[in-house]
């Protein structure tokens, strides 16, 4: 299949929608990161995001919208069922890079939600994604426009590195902002819980929301990743709620290896890992973005796929504070390293 390059000109974000009304697959930019997007109530559309992206079927996709009263269809009962938190964070937080999950209606098909009864939304805040959206006339489900278990695209050219001939259209729009992905909310239970961290911090939302958010324990795969339980964490069973969090992620084909410490153990410890590296013929690199989640957040998953492109090895990557928006970088960081952690 001959994939389009579309720009974000009004007659081209046209025609990307009309190739989603019919079934089809376009990949658009949104704040986070770039998405594949396909008609959200479609069942057979559904299904070939999956086959697109090589993706596991029990994985739920975000459905996207671009106006609040589009809610009230895709929800059980309707925005009147909706708890008052959820509709304060919408207030506040909408658009932007906030996933909120709710109980689903019978419009919205098993494929798009993975066989769950529940459904996570979107209300993206980049304009392109919103005009699309708009165009579409219908939400649009929108995995990360990756090969599944790749690092997530940040730029139209990261999309076509992996979906170039595997899906109808691509929106050349710019870099994402942000450069990973929303904050994943459930609200189906008594109180909020994080099932993805993300650029909106569990402080953030907690202030925002005036509400005790907590982060789900399958947060803590690595084991090294604790807080204080009684501060945090909203149950120990450590079975994944947020089905995306179980599989492999992020991966670059280089090694990496994310080293936690103070400035001059690191910079020890990196150069001693290079000779290693090099003294074996390897090439290797050094991510180091300080103490600057926002800056890691932007550009890690594009510095991994370009290192990638170089024909690195093995990558270095200085570990942040798991804290705050570090904690929601870390958590990618983790995923690409395999947990892979040298003090
Ligand atoms: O920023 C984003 O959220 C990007 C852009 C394109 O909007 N999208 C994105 O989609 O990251 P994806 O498919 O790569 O990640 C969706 C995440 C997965 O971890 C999935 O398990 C979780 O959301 N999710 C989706 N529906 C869910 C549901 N009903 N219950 C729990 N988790 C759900
Ligand atoms: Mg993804």
């Amino acid at each position: 299949m001959e994939t389009i390059r579309l720009t974000t000109g009004k007659g081209d974000i046209g025609r990307a929608g009309e190739i989603i009304r019919r079934g089809g697959l376009v990949a658009f930019p949104t704040e986070t990161v770039y998405g594949l997007g396909a008609n959200a109530l479609d069942e057979e559309a559904v299904r070939s995001v999956y086959k697109a992206k090589d993706r596991p079927s029990d994985n739920p996709m975000i459905v996207h919208i671009a106006d609040l009263s589009a809610l009230d269809a895709l929800t059980e009962g309707g925005m009147g069922s909706l708890p008052q938190t959820a509709l304060v964070a919408a207030a506040r937080l909408w658009p932007g890079p906030l996933t909120m999950v709710f109980r689903k209606s019978a419009a919205v098909p098993f494929a798009t939600t993975g066989g769950l009864d529940t459904i996570a939304v979107r209300m993206p805040a980049n304009g392109t994604a919103r005009s699309l959206i708009r165009a579409a006339a219908t939400p649009i489900a929108a995995p990360s426009a990756n090969i599944s278990g790749r690092p997530s695209p940040t730029t139209a050219s990261d999309v076509l590195e992996d979906m170039d001939g595997r899906i109808d259209a691509v929106i050349m729009g710019e870099r994402c902002d942000i450069g990973i992905e929303s904050t994943v909310l459930d609200m189906t239970g008594a109180s909020p819980i994080i099932l993805r961290p993300g650029m909106y911090s569990r402080e953030y939302l907690s202030k925002a929301l005036a509400a005790d958010i907590r982060y789900d324990s399958s947060l803590f795969f690595d084991n090294g990743n604790q807080v204080d339980p009684a501060d945090g964490v909203s149950n120990t069973d450590f079975k994944p709620r947020s089905p995306g969090m179980k599989y492999r992620h992020y991966a670059p084909k280089a090694e990496l290896i994310l080293v936690e410490g103070d400035s001059d153990g690191f910079e020890r410890k990196t150069s001693d890992l290079i000779s290693q590296a090099e003294s074996r013929g390897k090439k290797a690199a050094v991510l180091d973005y300080g103490d600057r989640p926002e800056l890691a957040a932007h550009d890690f998953f594009a510095d991994i796929r370009e290192l990638d492109r170089q024909g690195y090895d093995l990558i270095l990557v200085k570990a942040l504070e798991r804290k705050g928006q570090g904690f929601s970088v870390m958590n990618r960081m983790l995923k690409s390293a395999g947990c892979r952690v040298i003090k």
